[in-house]
Protein backbone atom coordinates (compact mmCIF):
# COMPACT_ATOMS: atom_id res chain seq x y z
CA UNK A 1 0.00 0.00 0.00
CA UNK A 2 1.61 2.94 -0.99
CA UNK A 3 -0.63 5.38 -3.11
CA UNK A 4 -0.26 8.97 -2.06
CA UNK A 5 -3.72 9.16 -1.84
CA UNK A 6 -4.67 7.25 0.97
CA UNK A 7 -6.00 8.99 3.79
CA UNK A 8 -6.98 6.69 6.73
CA UNK A 9 -8.51 7.76 10.00
CA UNK A 10 -8.24 5.50 13.02
CA UNK A 11 -10.79 5.68 15.96
CA UNK A 12 -9.52 4.55 19.27
CA UNK A 13 -6.05 5.35 18.81
CA UNK A 14 -5.53 4.90 22.46
CA UNK A 15 -6.80 1.38 22.62
CA UNK A 16 -4.39 -1.98 21.78
CA UNK A 17 -5.11 -1.98 17.99
CA UNK A 18 -5.49 1.86 17.35
CA UNK A 19 -1.73 2.14 19.04
CA UNK A 20 -0.18 -0.62 16.45
CA UNK A 21 -2.50 0.81 13.51
CA UNK A 22 -0.95 4.19 14.54
CA UNK A 23 2.83 2.43 14.46
CA UNK A 24 2.06 0.96 10.94
CA UNK A 25 0.87 4.09 9.30
CA UNK A 26 3.65 6.31 10.74
CA UNK A 27 6.00 3.80 9.95
CA UNK A 28 4.89 3.43 6.58
CA UNK A 29 4.64 6.97 5.67
CA UNK A 30 0.97 6.26 4.57
CA UNK A 31 -1.64 9.71 5.45
CA UNK A 32 -3.50 9.29 8.66
CA UNK A 33 -5.18 10.85 11.75
CA UNK A 34 -5.58 9.09 15.01
CA UNK A 35 -8.33 9.85 17.10
CA UNK A 36 -9.63 9.28 20.45
CA UNK A 37 -12.22 9.88 22.73
CA UNK A 38 -10.00 11.98 25.27
CA UNK A 39 -6.33 13.05 25.33
CA UNK A 40 -3.44 11.37 22.88
CA UNK A 41 -1.46 8.59 25.57
CA UNK A 42 0.66 7.63 22.79
CA UNK A 43 4.57 9.35 22.79
CA UNK A 44 5.27 8.28 19.14
CA UNK A 45 2.40 10.04 18.03
CA UNK A 46 2.77 13.81 16.65
CA UNK A 47 0.59 16.38 17.96
CA UNK A 48 -0.44 16.62 14.39
CA UNK A 49 -1.28 13.24 13.79
CA UNK A 50 -4.03 13.67 16.49
CA UNK A 51 -7.62 14.62 17.41
CA UNK A 52 -10.27 13.89 19.95
CA UNK A 53 -13.03 12.23 18.26
CA UNK A 54 -15.57 10.29 20.67
CA UNK A 55 -17.87 8.33 18.35
CA UNK A 56 -20.75 8.89 20.15
CA UNK A 57 -20.51 12.69 19.53
CA UNK A 58 -22.40 13.46 16.11
CA UNK A 59 -20.88 17.15 15.96
CA UNK A 60 -17.37 15.34 16.09
CA UNK A 61 -18.08 13.07 14.19
CA UNK A 62 -19.16 14.86 11.67
CA UNK A 63 -16.32 17.54 12.36
CA UNK A 64 -13.04 15.32 11.85
CA UNK A 65 -14.42 13.59 8.79
CA UNK A 66 -15.51 16.40 6.77
CA UNK A 67 -12.28 18.23 7.78
CA UNK A 68 -9.64 15.32 6.96
CA UNK A 69 -11.58 13.53 4.18
CA UNK A 70 -10.60 10.12 4.71
CA UNK A 71 -10.56 7.63 2.24
CA UNK A 72 -10.76 4.70 4.84
CA UNK A 73 -11.60 4.39 8.16
CA UNK A 74 -10.73 2.02 10.47
CA UNK A 75 -12.94 1.94 14.01
CA UNK A 76 -10.93 0.30 16.18
CA UNK A 77 -12.92 2.51 19.13
CA UNK A 78 -15.40 0.39 21.26
CA UNK A 79 -16.65 -0.64 24.88
CA UNK A 80 -14.41 -3.55 24.91
CA UNK A 81 -15.31 -4.77 28.91
CA UNK A 82 -17.28 -7.21 28.36
CA UNK A 83 -18.58 -7.25 32.11
CA UNK A 84 -18.75 -3.33 32.30
CA UNK A 85 -20.69 -3.53 29.17
CA UNK A 86 -23.51 -5.66 31.21
CA UNK A 87 -23.02 -2.78 34.04
CA UNK A 88 -23.35 0.52 31.97
CA UNK A 89 -25.62 -1.26 29.04
CA UNK A 90 -26.48 2.44 27.65
CA UNK A 91 -23.12 3.58 27.27
CA UNK A 92 -22.09 -0.01 25.04
CA UNK A 93 -24.65 0.27 22.89
CA UNK A 94 -23.98 4.13 22.84
CA UNK A 95 -20.30 3.61 21.64
CA UNK A 96 -20.50 0.28 20.03
CA UNK A 97 -23.67 0.37 17.63
CA UNK A 98 -24.95 4.24 17.84
CA UNK A 99 -21.34 5.12 17.45
CA UNK A 100 -20.95 3.22 14.20
CA UNK A 101 -24.36 4.44 13.42
CA UNK A 102 -22.83 7.98 13.79
CA UNK A 103 -19.90 7.46 11.06
CA UNK A 104 -21.93 5.57 8.53
CA UNK A 105 -24.47 8.71 8.98
CA UNK A 106 -21.50 10.72 8.30
CA UNK A 107 -20.10 9.02 5.13
CA UNK A 108 -23.07 7.89 3.58
CA UNK A 109 -22.65 9.81 0.22
CA UNK A 110 -18.89 9.17 -0.24
CA UNK A 111 -16.73 6.80 -1.30
CA UNK A 112 -14.99 6.61 1.95
CA UNK A 113 -14.07 2.46 2.70
CA UNK A 114 -15.17 1.76 6.49
CA UNK A 115 -13.24 -0.98 8.18
CA UNK A 116 -15.59 -1.80 11.30
CA UNK A 117 -13.79 -4.12 13.55
CA UNK A 118 -15.88 -7.01 15.26
CA UNK A 119 -15.76 -9.61 17.52
CA UNK A 120 -16.17 -13.53 17.94
CA UNK A 121 -18.98 -12.76 20.81
CA UNK A 122 -21.68 -12.48 18.34
CA UNK A 123 -21.76 -15.65 18.85
CA UNK A 124 -23.18 -18.08 21.69
CA UNK A 125 -19.95 -20.48 21.87
CA UNK A 126 -21.62 -24.10 20.93
CA UNK A 127 -19.86 -24.22 17.60
CA UNK A 128 -16.04 -24.65 17.92
CA UNK A 129 -15.21 -22.95 15.15
CA UNK A 130 -17.28 -20.15 13.41
CA UNK A 131 -17.24 -18.93 9.65
CA UNK A 132 -18.27 -16.16 8.70
CA UNK A 133 -21.25 -17.70 7.21
CA UNK A 134 -22.67 -19.30 10.81
CA UNK A 135 -25.37 -17.39 12.54
CA UNK A 136 -24.76 -15.00 15.07
CA UNK A 137 -26.67 -15.35 18.59
CA UNK A 138 -24.87 -13.14 21.18
CA UNK A 139 -25.35 -13.50 25.00
CA UNK A 140 -23.94 -10.58 26.29
CA UNK A 141 -24.51 -6.50 26.02
CA UNK A 142 -20.88 -6.38 24.54
CA UNK A 143 -21.62 -9.54 21.77
CA UNK A 144 -25.35 -7.73 21.19
CA UNK A 145 -23.69 -4.32 20.64
CA UNK A 146 -21.03 -5.10 18.35
CA UNK A 147 -23.84 -7.63 16.65
CA UNK A 148 -26.02 -5.01 15.78
CA UNK A 149 -23.41 -2.68 14.56
CA UNK A 150 -22.97 -5.44 11.75
CA UNK A 151 -26.46 -5.32 11.25
CA UNK A 152 -26.79 -1.40 11.49
CA UNK A 153 -23.53 -1.76 8.84
CA UNK A 154 -25.61 -5.25 6.52
CA UNK A 155 -29.31 -2.95 6.53
CA UNK A 156 -27.76 0.65 5.49
CA UNK A 157 -27.08 0.04 1.66
CA UNK A 158 -23.97 1.31 2.34
CA UNK A 159 -21.19 -1.09 0.56
CA UNK A 160 -17.99 -0.18 0.75
CA UNK A 161 -17.54 -1.65 4.06
CA UNK A 162 -15.28 -4.75 5.41
CA UNK A 163 -16.20 -6.09 8.59
CA UNK A 164 -13.40 -8.38 10.35
CA UNK A 165 -14.41 -9.70 13.03
CA UNK A 166 -11.54 -10.84 15.54
CA UNK A 167 -10.54 -12.92 19.25
CA UNK A 168 -8.90 -12.25 22.02
CA UNK A 169 -6.53 -10.10 20.81
CA UNK A 170 -3.07 -9.98 22.31
CA UNK A 171 0.23 -7.68 22.28
CA UNK A 172 2.15 -4.93 24.19
CA UNK A 173 1.34 -1.35 24.01
CA UNK A 174 1.44 1.90 26.23
CA UNK A 175 -1.02 2.76 28.82
CA UNK A 176 -3.52 -0.27 28.03
CA UNK A 177 -6.93 -0.32 29.91
CA UNK A 178 -7.38 -2.93 31.89
CA UNK A 179 -9.51 -4.91 30.19
CA UNK A 180 -6.52 -6.71 28.04
CA UNK A 181 -6.40 -9.97 29.63
CA UNK A 182 -2.73 -10.53 28.13
CA UNK A 183 -1.11 -7.64 29.57
CA UNK A 184 -3.30 -8.03 32.72
CA UNK A 185 -1.67 -11.84 33.38
CA UNK A 186 1.81 -10.52 31.99
CA UNK A 187 1.77 -8.19 34.64
CA UNK A 188 0.63 -10.18 37.30
CA UNK A 189 2.66 -13.23 36.40
CA UNK A 190 6.23 -11.11 36.67
CA UNK A 191 5.04 -10.23 40.31
CA UNK A 192 4.68 -13.91 41.14
CA UNK A 193 0.94 -13.83 41.34
CA UNK A 194 -1.33 -16.81 41.07
CA UNK A 195 -4.04 -16.57 38.66
CA UNK A 196 -7.21 -18.02 38.30
CA UNK A 197 -7.89 -18.92 34.41
CA UNK A 198 -10.68 -20.45 32.94
CA UNK A 199 -10.67 -24.04 31.40
CA UNK A 200 -13.68 -23.94 29.57
CA UNK A 201 -13.57 -21.37 27.51
CA UNK A 202 -11.89 -21.82 23.81
CA UNK A 203 -10.51 -18.88 22.15
CA UNK A 204 -8.50 -18.36 18.39
CA UNK A 205 -6.07 -15.77 19.94
CA UNK A 206 -4.93 -13.13 17.50
CA UNK A 207 -1.65 -11.30 17.95
CA UNK A 208 -2.83 -7.77 17.14
CA UNK A 209 0.16 -6.81 14.63
CA UNK A 210 -1.49 -9.79 12.39
CA UNK A 211 -4.89 -7.59 12.29
CA UNK A 212 -3.11 -4.57 11.50
CA UNK A 213 -1.81 -6.62 8.49
CA UNK A 214 -5.16 -7.28 7.85
CA UNK A 215 -6.53 -4.31 7.83
CA UNK A 216 -3.50 -2.77 5.52
CA UNK A 217 -3.87 -5.44 2.81
CA UNK A 218 -7.87 -4.55 3.04
CA UNK A 219 -7.70 -1.63 2.31
CA UNK A 220 -4.47 -2.27 -0.74
CA UNK A 221 -6.90 -5.10 -2.16
CA UNK A 222 -10.03 -3.00 -1.23
CA UNK A 223 -11.64 -5.95 -0.08
CA UNK A 224 -15.36 -5.41 1.40
CA UNK A 225 -17.37 -7.76 3.03
CA UNK A 226 -16.76 -10.51 6.45
CA UNK A 227 -13.53 -11.51 7.17
CA UNK A 228 -12.09 -13.87 9.95
CA UNK A 229 -9.14 -12.26 11.41
CA UNK A 230 -7.73 -14.69 14.25
CA UNK A 231 -4.64 -17.19 15.06
CA UNK A 232 -4.32 -20.52 14.10
CA UNK A 233 -4.48 -22.36 17.33
CA UNK A 234 -8.08 -23.05 19.51
CA UNK A 235 -7.02 -23.09 22.84
CA UNK A 236 -8.62 -23.19 26.48
CA UNK A 237 -8.22 -19.62 27.89
CA UNK A 238 -6.28 -21.53 30.72
CA UNK A 239 -3.69 -23.42 28.18
CA UNK A 240 -3.39 -19.52 26.38
CA UNK A 241 -2.09 -18.04 29.93
CA UNK A 242 -0.06 -21.66 31.07
CA UNK A 243 1.73 -20.60 27.34
CA UNK A 244 2.52 -17.55 28.60
CA UNK A 245 4.03 -18.15 31.95
CA UNK A 246 5.77 -20.82 30.51
CA UNK A 247 7.27 -18.11 28.18
CA UNK A 248 8.56 -16.14 30.74
CA UNK A 249 10.11 -19.04 32.67
CA UNK A 250 7.12 -18.83 35.13
CA UNK A 251 5.75 -22.52 36.68
CA UNK A 252 2.46 -23.11 35.45
CA UNK A 253 1.59 -24.04 38.66
CA UNK A 254 0.69 -20.25 39.15
CA UNK A 255 -1.79 -20.66 36.93
CA UNK A 256 -5.43 -22.34 38.19
CA UNK A 257 -7.86 -24.01 36.49
CA UNK A 258 -11.66 -23.25 37.28
CA UNK A 259 -14.97 -23.22 35.44
CA UNK A 260 -16.87 -20.65 34.03
CA UNK A 261 -19.43 -21.42 36.62
CA UNK A 262 -17.08 -21.12 39.41
CA UNK A 263 -15.34 -18.21 38.47
CA UNK A 264 -18.66 -16.73 38.22
CA UNK A 265 -18.35 -13.16 35.57
CA UNK A 266 -20.81 -10.85 35.22
CA UNK A 267 -21.28 -11.07 31.69
CA UNK A 268 -21.69 -15.13 30.26
CA UNK A 269 -19.25 -15.82 27.83
CA UNK A 270 -19.33 -17.74 24.42
CA UNK A 271 -17.65 -20.98 25.39
CA UNK A 272 -16.04 -21.94 22.50
CA UNK A 273 -15.95 -19.33 19.94
CA UNK A 274 -12.54 -19.84 17.91
CA UNK A 275 -12.97 -18.33 14.25
CA UNK A 276 -11.91 -20.10 11.25
CA UNK A 277 -9.65 -18.00 9.24
CA UNK A 278 -9.96 -19.97 5.87
CA UNK A 279 -11.54 -17.19 3.83
CA UNK A 280 -8.96 -14.50 4.61
CA UNK A 281 -6.08 -16.59 4.24
CA UNK A 282 -7.52 -17.26 0.50
CA UNK A 283 -8.79 -14.25 -0.05
CA UNK A 284 -5.86 -12.03 1.28
CA UNK A 285 -3.31 -13.67 1.75
CA UNK A 286 -3.76 -13.75 5.64
CA UNK A 287 -1.05 -15.56 7.66
CA UNK A 288 -1.30 -15.97 10.71
CA UNK A 289 1.51 -15.75 13.41
CA UNK A 290 2.51 -18.77 15.12
CA UNK A 291 1.75 -17.78 19.20
CA UNK A 292 5.04 -18.95 20.32
CA UNK A 293 6.80 -16.91 17.72
CA UNK A 294 4.28 -14.04 18.66
CA UNK A 295 5.63 -14.12 22.19
CA UNK A 296 8.66 -13.69 21.24
CA UNK A 297 8.48 -10.81 18.68
CA UNK A 298 6.68 -9.36 21.55
CA UNK A 299 9.77 -9.80 23.49
CA UNK A 300 7.36 -10.12 26.77
CA UNK A 301 10.43 -10.77 28.58
CA UNK A 302 11.43 -7.01 28.52
N1 LIG B 1 -9.51 -7.11 22.91
C1 LIG B 1 -10.03 -8.23 22.44
O1 LIG B 1 -9.74 -9.34 22.93
C2 LIG B 1 -10.98 -8.17 21.28
C3 LIG B 1 -11.56 -9.37 20.82
C4 LIG B 1 -12.44 -9.32 19.75
C5 LIG B 1 -12.73 -8.11 19.15
N2 LIG B 1 -12.16 -6.96 19.62
C6 LIG B 1 -12.49 -5.69 18.94
O2 LIG B 1 -11.28 -5.14 18.45
C7 LIG B 1 -11.37 -3.72 18.49
C8 LIG B 1 -10.13 -3.15 19.17
O3 LIG B 1 -10.05 -3.69 20.48
P1 LIG B 1 -8.87 -3.33 21.47
O4 LIG B 1 -8.46 -4.57 22.17
O5 LIG B 1 -7.85 -2.51 20.79
O6 LIG B 1 -9.68 -2.46 22.52
P2 LIG B 1 -9.17 -1.40 23.60
O7 LIG B 1 -7.72 -1.59 23.86
O8 LIG B 1 -10.14 -1.45 24.71
O9 LIG B 1 -9.34 -0.04 22.78
C9 LIG B 1 -10.59 0.52 22.49
C10 LIG B 1 -10.41 2.00 22.51
O10 LIG B 1 -11.67 2.62 22.18
C11 LIG B 1 -11.77 3.78 22.96
N3 LIG B 1 -13.12 4.28 23.06
C12 LIG B 1 -14.10 3.91 23.92
N4 LIG B 1 -15.20 4.66 23.72
C13 LIG B 1 -14.91 5.52 22.72
C14 LIG B 1 -15.63 6.54 22.08
N5 LIG B 1 -16.87 6.85 22.46
N6 LIG B 1 -15.03 7.25 21.10
C15 LIG B 1 -13.76 6.97 20.73
N7 LIG B 1 -13.01 6.02 21.33
C16 LIG B 1 -13.59 5.30 22.30
C17 LIG B 1 -11.22 3.36 24.31
O11 LIG B 1 -10.89 4.48 25.09
P3 LIG B 1 -10.98 4.36 26.71
O12 LIG B 1 -10.03 3.27 27.10
O13 LIG B 1 -10.55 5.72 27.12
O14 LIG B 1 -12.41 4.04 27.01
C18 LIG B 1 -10.01 2.53 23.90
O15 LIG B 1 -8.86 3.34 23.78
C19 LIG B 1 -12.69 -3.38 19.17
O16 LIG B 1 -13.66 -3.13 18.18
C20 LIG B 1 -13.07 -4.66 19.89
O17 LIG B 1 -14.47 -4.78 20.02
C21 LIG B 1 -11.28 -6.97 20.66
Amino acid sequence: MSESSTKVLITGSNGLLGQKLVSYFQKNNIQFLATAKSDNKLSFLPKTNFEILDITNMVQVGEVINNFKPTHIINAAAMTNVDACEDFETECFNINTRGVANIIEEIDCSDTHLIQISTDFIFDGKKKLYTEEDTANPISNYGLSKWNAEELLFESGYHNFTILRTSLLYGVGEALNKGNIFSWALAELRLGKELNIVNDQFRTPTYVEDLVQACAKVIELSEFGVYNIAGKELLSMNEYIKLVAKYLNVSTEKVNSITSEKLNQKAKRPLSSGLDIGKAESELAYKSTDFIESLSLIDVNN
